[in-house]
């Protein structure tokens, strides 16, 4: 497996491999990687030649920045894991190399930006369009791979490469769980024993709303879901909602094509994200 820290590095690894027709595909990430990540890179394979994973901690889509600070980067053990996965170059450049020097990014993400993660991270997505887009321009991949954990980043990074019109084909890729059914993400170790239980009620809450979704209105749904999360201390809830999943206003009938129910809560110091689509 290749380690690439530089843009000239990686086009001097990928521009051979494409001038043969290789197909490139593109996992983004920010290390601490765990089995969720681990599922990308599989679906890449079953649809590109050549798999490129990057690893950055991108410091602009940081709202906190203790939680920049706080962010794991067992590198060595990442390395050990796209290895065995069949991963064939890690691109983890350093923030020089991405950010040389200041510079203002702002595009049209549309209104969805500012709903839900965009509402308690403030200019959260504007940082991950900023290094997606970097990523997809220092690689030209031929597809991309994201997780559907990560329900709203999907769409912003669609609308991003529409804004451009890049030619790179964006997968959504499934949730991956523990077996208790926590989605998996690299905050997890953050999760102290108690935290760790209570963090069952972000998933709970939403198999919740998909098992009775016929038995009850969308409001009186999202209602039982709070509730579940009032009787566990510790645990704060920042949003619970069922959305139209092309748009992610709140959903106004249960006959909209495209359904999803989104949750974020803190539990303890550490913020936990979830999501179910329900249609
Ligand atoms: P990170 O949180 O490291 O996640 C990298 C990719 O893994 C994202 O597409 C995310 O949705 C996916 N992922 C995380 N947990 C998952 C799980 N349990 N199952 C399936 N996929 C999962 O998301 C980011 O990094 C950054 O914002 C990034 C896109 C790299 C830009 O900096």
């Amino acid at each position: 497996m290749e380690i690439l820290k530089t843009k000239i590095a990686l086009e001097t690894f990928v521009s051979p491999l494409k001038a043969i027709g290789k197909k490139v595909a593109l996992v983004p990430t920010m290390g601490a990687l765990h089995n969720g990540h681990i599922s990308l890179i599989d679906l890449a394979k079953q649809s590109a030649d050549i798999i490129i994973c990057s690893i950055f901690v991108n410091p602009t889509q940081f709202t906190d920045l203790k939680d920049l600070e706080k962010y794991p980067r067992p590198i060595e053990h990442d390395l050990e894991m796209l290895k065995n996965a069949g991963c064939d170059a890690v691109f983890m450049p350093s923030v020089d190399e991405m950010y040389p020097k200041e510079e203002h990014w702002h595009i049209d993400l549309g209104p969805a930006e500012f709903l839900l993660e965009g509402e308690f991270r403030k200019g959260h997505y504007q940082g991950v369009t900023q290094i997606v887009k970097k990523l997809f321009d220092a690689v030209k991949p031929d597809i991309a791979m994201f997780g559907q954990k990560d329900f709203q980043q999907v769409l912003m990074i669609k609308n991003m490469v529409a804004h451009f019109h890049l030619p790179i084909q964006i997968v959504t890729c499934p949730i991956i769980r523990e077996s208790d059914g926590l989605a998996m993400s690299s905050r997890n170790i953050h999760l102290l024993s108690l935290d760790r239980e209570n963090s069952l009620v972000l998933s709970k809450a939403l198999k919740f709303v998909v098992a009775h979704f016929n038995d009850n209105s969308l409001r009186k749904l999202e209602e039982s879901a709070k509730a579940l999360f009032e009787l566990i201390d510790g645990v704060e809830l920042d949003y619970f909602t069922i959305a139209n999943g092309d748009n992610l206003q709140p959903a106004q009938s249960k006959n909209e094509h495209h359904l999803v129910a989104l949750v974020a809560a803190k539990v303890g110091k550490t913020r936990l994200i979830d999501n179910m689509i329900i249609k």
